[in-house]
Order: C-alpha cells, then sequence, then structure tokens
C-alpha cells in the first residue's frame, strides 16, 4: 500500500517493536519516541490528522479531545486494561470504540501483588537500603522482624480477574482469603476458598488489604480516614489498581499515627508522586512506580493486543477487546 493512502496513526510511547511493525504494514504509524509522554496540547493537535490513537493510561482522553478529531479519529487503542483516563461516556456518544488489554497482565500484576505484600511485611525493601549504606546490623533476635504472610488473613476488594488471580496465589502461603465487592463470585469461593464479607468487616478483620477495583467517580478516595481507621494497627494496605482509591493525606495521617502498619503502593494520587512527598519519609511505606504490569514478555503481549484493537477498528470491525461495547448497539 502506498504511504498516502495509510491511515495516519499516533502511538503516544515507543513500544515494543513487533506490534510496530505490524501496525506499520497497513497505517503510518508516528510513534512518540520521548522519555515523557506527550501534552494534552500535542495530542490535541495530533488529533486533527489522525484516523487511530494508540494511548497508554498517563493520556488525558476527555470529551473535548474526542470532539476535536470531528469524526476523523475511527479508535482509541489503549494498552492497558483501565481505561479510568478516557472519557467512555463521550467517546460512545460519538460512536468511537475504545480498544483495552484484559486478561493479559493479569498474572504479572497478581504475582507483583504478591511482591510488595512480602516486600511490605518482610521489610525487604528497607532491609535492602541499610546493607547498601552500609549499615548492616550483626544478626541479632529483634533486628528487622516483620509480619508473617503464611496464614495471615488477606482482604482483597475487588474479586475480578486480578483479585482472583491473587486469591490464587494465597492458597499457596495458607492465607485465608476474604473479599468485597458489589457482586458475588461463587465460582472463586468455591476455587479459592474465598469468603465474602461487608466492607467494614473486611476493612477490620484482615491482616493485608489489597485493592483490586477499577477507578470510578463513586470509588475515588474509597479509602480514606474512616477506612484506614477501622483497620488493624498491625494491618497492611497493598495498591495495585488505581492511586485514587487512596486518599494520600488520610495515609500519611494513618502512618503518621500508627494507626496501620505499613503501605505498599505500586499507584499514587498523584502519578508520579513529587519528590518532595511527604509520604517519602515513612520507611513502613514501599512505593514503586506503577510497574505492576511490567514483565517483558506481558508489556509484549498488550502491545500486540492493542494493535490488533487498533487495526480491527481502523477496518471498521467490531474490537476483539472493546471497552465500551455499547458502541455497538442499534439505536
Ligand atoms: C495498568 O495499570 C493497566 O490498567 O493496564
Amino acid at each position: 500500500m502506498d504511504n498516502l493512502e495509510k491511515p495516519h496513526v499516533f502511538v503516544t510511547r515507543t513500544i515494543n517493536k513487533t506490534a510496530i511493525s505490524l501496525i506499520s504494514e497497513s497505517c503510518l504509524a508516528e510513534v512518540w519516541d520521548k522519555q515523557y509522554p506527550p501534552d494534552y496540547e500535542t495530542l490535541l493537535e495530533k488529533t486533527e490528522s489522525i484516523s487511530g490513537l494508540i494511548s497508554l493510561l498517563t493520556d488525558k482522553i476527555d470529551r473535548k479531545l474526542i470532539l476535536h478529531s470531528k469524526g476523523k479519529l475511527r479508535v482509541i487503542s489503549q494498552m492497558a486494561v483501565g481505561v479510568d483516563n478516557i472519557d467512555l461516556v463521550a467517546a460512545t456518544e460519538s460512536k468511537l470504540p475504545i480498544g483495552h488489554t484484559p486478561g493479559v497482565l493479569t498474572e504479572s500484576v497478581a504475582d507483583f501483588t504478591f511482591a510488595l505484600l512480602l516486600s511490605i511485611a518482610r521489610r525487604v525493601v528497607e532491609a535492602d537500603r541499610e546493607v547498601h549504606r552500609g549499615l548492616w546490623q550483626p544478626w541479632g533476635p529483634e533486628v528487622l522482624c516483620g509480619a508473617d504472610i503464611y496464614g495471615a488473613t488477606l482482604g482483597i476488594i475487588g474479586m475480578g480477574r486480578i483479585g482472583q488471580a491473587v486469591a490464587k496465589r494465597a492458597r499457596g502461603f495458607e492465607i485465608k482469603v476474604l473479599y468485597y465487592d458489589c457482586t458475588r463470585h461463587p465460582e472463586s469461593e468455591k476455587a479459592w476458598n474465598a469468603s465474602y464479607v461487608g466492607f467494614n468487616e473486611l476493612l477490620e478483620t484482615s491482616d493485608f488489604i489489597s485493592l483490586h477495583a477499577n477507578l470510578t467517580k463513586e470509588n475515588h478516595h474509597l479509602i480514606s480516614k474512616d477506612q484506614l481507621s477501622r483497620m488493624k494497627s498491625t494491618a497492611y494496605l497493598i495498591n495495585t489498581s488505581r492511586g485514587a482509591l487512596v486518599n494520600p493525606d488520610a495515609l500519611e495521617w494513618a502512618l503518621e499515627n500508627h494507626i496501620i502498619a505499613g503501605a505498599a503502593m505500586d499507584v499514587t494520587d498523584p502519578e508520579p508522586l513529587p519528590a518532595d512527598s511527604p509520604l517519602l519519609r515513612f520507611k513502613n511505606l514501599v512505593i514503586t512506580p506503577h510497574i505492576a504490569s511490567a514483565s517483558t514478555q506481558t508489556r509484549a503481549n498488550m502491545a500486540m493486543m492493542a494493535a490488533r484493537n487498533l487495526l480491527a477498528g481502523l477496518k471498521g470491525e467490531r474490537l476483539p477487546f472493546c471497552a465500551n461495547p455499547e458502541v455497538y448497539l442499534k439505536n
């Protein structure tokens, strides 16, 4: 196909090469290869000329941007499972399908959830920092003691694909699994011996609480002072879903006042967390920069899935993984 006939596609960061090659077979792909994501104005300008967009969770795609494309944009394919950065209502109203990448990152994120859980409970990051700073204390009965994972109670908030994969891993540690969700999941109760409990009961009885909910307007700052106050003073909060599920001021208050034992977060509010964030002073807070799905293989799989969604959208076909399937309803 002649380059001039190919639809113009904008990819907002460098992604897996094989996915770019696949896109380039039938599209003119422009890849933003800078270290930082394009700013909003740049994205807005690009939408004037493109037919397809591969977006990331760092790109704000609001109503203004969607309307700005004046119908030329045929598909947005997000390389992420979460699409809370995209105004889905505006996209659906504009008949614009939004692709996403559910499933392929489930196991990697569940693995990483356990990496955080183990790190905070057994003080792995804190201990490593001491050793690197030349502060290795001789073995001592009370040096760097943490909490046991084996036999603990884990409360999972949001029993979707990732919550279930975390519950599956918990079995190997003989962890007792509780969960809270807006609907019951009898298959998880059976398969992973998970018990459905009320939200407050989960907060009050868990040794570890792990968040696996999509971010919505309703659950913004779901974990605030009241919820943290209900947690045991020996309990830990883990978050690998979206930062804004946790109110950062409330978390600072809880850590400062020893309301909880610690927290481990792969996601924060805001992201990136500013270097002068007051949260960074706590030893009992492990923070990683939103990398739970970042295994080389998983990121390659996500990129390929995003490429396939994009190509389907450009051809006018139904996206294999669509975040707003209402777009296909006839009215
Ligand atoms: C990552 O956070 C994702 O939503 O895929």
